[in-house]
């Protein structure tokens, strides 16, 4: 594991971008997984400006989203759907048709899940994974307790999670309880991942997720067995980390 701690947001941001341009300079037609929430807005912000300085092309690229929330439209700006097409999508070539996000409205959910993993697969696997964290330790919707073994599923919101998204939404009550979620396997299968964190209230999790036991309580400790996984980290986020007892 690798661990880089930034002096703030924007410098994680722009380290986080320099990875994911990279990735596509190098191989064009790239398999990446993303994820949204607060955390990855200025990673693609900086990675729009790349594409906007004519440093990569994303015409070859294929995506795929981590997650996205049970019975809400993609239409509805509280979707993922509408998220990575305001803070990425729209703002770059990549063909629309090449990005991947799971269908919350399918009406055959366990089939929309056992698919989502046969494309990933069939596309050749995803080359690099980029995710945030949640106050619990969860990657994805992959909140404690989940079995590791886990393929993309559906999964209830934790309590915790409920709470931290509610200010996407008017209220508490509106904040969706079920999601469907990339498992921990389809993360693990990564090539490579980044993980992003940023200020004091992600500095438990960041400590637990790289130095606790690696269980299922604590989701993102089981990417310390990943063989190509970054944790990109603000001072903040970073706080209780030992840098000198990371391998
Ligand atoms: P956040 O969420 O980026 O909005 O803090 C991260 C996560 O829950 O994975």
């Amino acid at each position: 594991m690798r661990v880089i701690v930034t002096k703030n947001y924007d410098e994680m941001s722009k380290v986080a971008a320099r990875m994911i341009v990279s990735q596509v300079i190098l191989k064009p037609n790239s398999i990446l997984g993303l994820a949204t929430g607060s955390t990855p807005i200025g990673t693609y912000k900086e990675i729009i400006k790349s594409f906007e300085l004519g440093i990569v092309d994303f015409k070859e690229v294929i995506s795929f989203n981590l997650d996205e929330y049970l019975n809400i439209e993609k239409e509805n700006s509280q979707s993922y759907d509408y998220f990575m097409k305001e803070n990425l999508f729209n703002h770059i070539n990549i063909n629309k048709k090449n990005t991947y996000i799971p269908d919350g409205m399918s009406l055959d959910i366990l089939n929309e899940c056992r698919l989502y993993d046969k494309k990933i697969f069939e596309a050749g696997g995803l080359d690099i994974q980029l995710l945030g964290i949640g106050r619990n330790g969860h990657i994805g919707f992959n909140e404690p307790d989940i079995q590791f073994e886990a393929r993309t599923h559906v999964v209830e919101l934790d309590q915790q999670t409920i709470k931290d998204n509610a200010r996407f939404f008017d209220s508490v009550d509106q904040v969706p309880t079920k999601a469907i979620s990339m498992g921990i396997k389809t993360i693990m299968h990564s090539k490579k991942i980044i993980l992003l964190a940023s200020g004091k209230e992600k500095a438990d999790a960041v400590f637990e997720a790289v130095h606790g036991l690696i269980r299922p309580k604590l989701p993102a400790s089981v990417l310390q067995l990943h063989p190509d996984v970054v944790f990109i980290v603000d001072e903040e986020a970073g706080l209780r980390l030992d840098l000198k007892e990371i391998y």
